[in-house]
C-alpha cells in the first residue's frame, strides 16, 4: 500500500505520532525536496528516498507506484496536511497507482495560524490559489465568505496571485479598503508578519515568498468570541 502522510507545515515538531512511525516502517520515502529537507533526521537511512519537484512529479510517482506493485512500503509524504491544498497532488498519486490510496492527516499550515492568530474554525473559510487552472470561481468564493462576515485563511498561488495581487481583487470587486488583513511567512520557521488594510496591502512593495499564509477576520463577533 502506498500511504500518503501530512508532515507538518515546516518542522518535526509538528509530525505526527502515527506519521512518524509510518515513515520509520517505510521502504521508500517520496516527496517535494522541501518536504522531505523537513523530515530527513527521521528517515531509516535503508529507505529509498525519491525527492521530486513540479516538472518531474508524474514520472517519479510512477517509479513510486512501480516499487509499491512489487510490494515495497511506500510513503508519500504531504506538506501540513492533505486535506488542505493537497489534493491535486493525491489526485497524481492515484494515477500514478491506478487505485485510491489512504491518506493519514497531518498538522496544517491553517491550525497553525488559527492557533497564533486565535481564531475559531468554525466561524472560518479555508481558500486555496494554490492550484493548477482557473483561479476565477475560488477568486468569487473568497469574496462572497468576506461578504457574509466569515473569517478566511488563504493561501496565495506563486506567484501571479501573491497578497498584494489578492487585496487588489478585493479591493476591485467591492470589498471595503478599511477591512484588516494579515500576512504570516514561514511558521515554525524564520517567522514574519505583516498587518494592515486591504487598501495598505494593495501599495505594498514587499515581496512576500511562497511561504505565505494570509488571514481576513470577520468584521462580526460571533457568541464564541465574545
Ligand atoms: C500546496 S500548499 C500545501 C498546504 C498544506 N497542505 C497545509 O496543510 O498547510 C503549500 C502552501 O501552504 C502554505 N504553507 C505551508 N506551510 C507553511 C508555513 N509553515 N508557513 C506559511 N505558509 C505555509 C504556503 O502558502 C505554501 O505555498
Amino acid at each position: 500500500m502506498i500511504q500518503c502522510i501530512g508532515v507538518g507545515p515546516g518542522s518535526l515538531d509538528y509530525l505526527t505520532m502515527k506519521s512518524l512511525a509510518l515513515i520509520s516502517e517505510a521502504d521508500v520515502v517520496a516527496g517535494f525536496d522541501s518536504v522531505l529537507n523537513v523530515i530527513s533526521p527521521v528517515i531509516p537511512p535503508q529507505a529509498q528516498i525519491v525527492t521530486m519537484n513540479y516538472s518531474n512529479q508524474v514520472q517519479k510517482l510512477s517509479s513510486v507506484a512501480e516499487s509499491h506493485r512489487l510490494g515495497l512500503r511506500c510513503i508519500v509524504a504531504f506538506m501540513g496536511d492533505i486535506h488542505f491544498s493537497g489534493f491535486q497532488y493525491l489526485e497524481r498519486v492515484e494515477n500514478a497507482c491506478g487505485h485510491p490510496v489512504e491518506t493519514i492527516p497531518g498538522i496544517s499550515s491553517s491550525q497553525l495560524l488559527a492557533s497564533k492568530a486565535k481564531i475559531c474554525f468554525d466561524e472560518t473559510t479555508f481558500i486555496t490559489f494554490h492550484r493548477r487552472g482557473d483561479l476565477d470561481p475560488f477568486r468569487r468564493h473568497l469574496v462572497r465568505v468576506l461578504e457574509d462576515n466569515r473569517n478566511a485563511i488563504i493561501l496565495p498561488r506563486p506567484y501571479d496571485f501573491m497578497p498584494v495581487e489578492i487585496a487588489q481583487y478585493l479591493l476591485d470587486n467591492g470589498i471595503t479598503g478599511t477591512q484588516q488583513i494579515e500576512i504570516w511567512e514561514n511558521l515554525c520557521g524564520l517567522e514574519t508578519s505583516w498587518s494592515g488594510s486591504v487598501t495598505e496591502l494593495a501599495a505594498e512593495s514587499r515581496v512576500f515568498s511562497d511561504m505565505t499564509i494570509c488571514l481576513v477576520r470577520s468584521l462580526t463577533k460571533f457568541p464564541s468570541q465574545l
